[in-house]
């Protein structure tokens, strides 16, 4: 009755019927072992994870969860569009920078927008997630460009008709404490995920798919990916333009993303080690939470749910967990040895905080077969006991969200992991 020590049963409104909410009703499962290979040889050092493992498993989400992600390197034009040396009240070095992914100017293409602070006198640490609402949600900022692309209605108000508006400015302002982050010596940036793909199921006719069709191709094959590599692709462009401003040191740079996009920066940084810093926050199924534990949202729901985000070889799996050549903890694994962060909320029953907690610990042999700490923790802590070992884990007070406190600890956490280059 560890999760009721945590006060998680205590706290939590059931989200939705039907759904199992209760921890006594998980079925045993029994997970792949990170460090057995599919032919049953076990992996026993640094070589043979990086060589064949690591390798085999990418291989494995590939094709069976997230999809292969296109190969082709397209020729990416940066323009910037606006440059303030005296952002935000002059706390902030501001740019706007717009990544083209084709010839025209109006094919697609990805707004970034970074913040960096005022007056540094070396290349900064930069932490890059990708937003729900638009670059001009993040700050109220009237001088930061609006998207104009298309968008889902959104809780805050300030999207008419799939476009956001005036009054969506700063919108979502609580989950970027900007200024915080630079007062602490850390860039920001960041880029609207629906530039890369828009969330809705349009059969990928739209966004960044189309580029990559072979001729006669209209969609993406089984084992091709879907919208989460789509965004985590555009991160990874995103990195791109980081690496080359001097202003940014590029090998240090934090991927981070909430929910659908914690599963995004997850994605993103398994398959690209320049991140040299992984933050999942909140991300549930499909991310850092295990899918055999069947707590919470499911594979088959959120297949059916959100059909595009993953590969269609995923829904094979709905309700059929376990035959699943992968579980979620070697995802965790595949950022290994860089230092990676899970942080769920108590309340946010349908990402199961506990699945999240245990990928994080089941990750943590790979972490030490590679010299590393793991995991400091063998029980899920309680609510606001941070864990701070190489992997990070915290396990916040309140609702499925992005807060002050998350941040606080992720800024802890690079403090200590990030402190230096690598
Ligand atoms: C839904 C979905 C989750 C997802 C979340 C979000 O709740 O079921 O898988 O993480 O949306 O992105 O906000």
């Amino acid at each position: 009755m560890l999760v009721m020590a945590t006060g998680l049963l205590c706290l939590a409104q059931p989200q939705r019927p039907d759904v199992n909410y209760d921890e006594s009703k998980v079925r045993p499962y029994t997970l792949p072992d990170p460090l057995v290979m599919t032919d049953g040889t076990r992996v026993t050092d640094a070589r043979a994870w990086n060589q064949r493992r690591r390798p085999e498993i990418l291989r494995l989400f590939e094709e069976h969860v997230y999809g292969r992600t296109p190969s082709v390197r397209l020729k990416v034009r940066h323009e910037v569009i606006s440059m303030d040396a005296k952002g935000l009240g002059g706390k902030a070095v501001r740019k706007e920078v717009t990544l083209h992914f084709t010839e025209k100017k109006d094919g697609p293409k990805m707004d970034l927008i970074i913040f960096l602070p005022a007056g540094a006198k070396q290349p900064v640490p930069v932490f890059i997630g990708l937003n729900f609402n638009g670059n001009h949600a993040v700050h109220p900022d009237p001088a930061i460009k609006l998207s104009t692309q298309w968008m889902r209605p959104s809780p805050a108000g300030g999207v008419v008709d799939n476009r956001a508006t005036e009054k969506s400015r700063g919108a979502a302002a609580s989950r970027w404490p900007i200024e915080k982050v630079l007062a602490r010596g850390y860039g920001m940036a960041t880029a609207y995920y629906g530039d890369l793909d828009p969330d809705f199921d349009d059969g990928f006719q739209n966004g960044v798919h189309p580029l990559f069709y072979k001729p006669g191709q209209t969609q993406p094959a089984a084992d091709e990916w879907g919208a989460i590599g789509a965004w985590a692709w555009g991160l990874s462009r995103a990195l791109d333009y980081l690496e080359k401003d001097k202003a940014v040191d590029g090998r240090r740079v934090a991927v981070m993303g909430h929910s659908r996009l914690g599963k995004t920066a997850l994605w993103a940084g398994a398959q690209d080690t320049r991140f040299a810093l992984v933050i999942s926050n909140n991300s549930g199924c499909g991310g850092a939470a295990l899918s055999r534990r069947w707590f919470g949202e499911t594979v088959a729901r959120i297949n059916t749910s959100f059909p595009h985000w993953f590969c269609a070889n995923f829904s094979k799996y709905n309700d059929r967990e376990g035959e699943l050549p992968v579980d979620q903890h070697m995802l965790i694994a595949l950022v290994a040895p860089r230092p990676v962060y899970v942080a769920s909320a108590a309340e946010d029953l349908w990402a199961d905080p506990r699945g999240e907690f245990l990928s994080a610990k089941h990750a943590a042999p790979v972490y030490r077969l590679l010299g590393t700490d793991g995991l400091g923790a063998e029980e899920m802590p309680g609510i606001h006991q941070p864990v701070m070992t190489r992997i990070g884990y915290h396990l916040r007070a309140g609702k499925h969200d992005v807060t002050d406190y998350d941040w606080e600890r992720w800024m802890d956490f690079a403090d200590r992991h990030l402190r230096s280059p690598r």
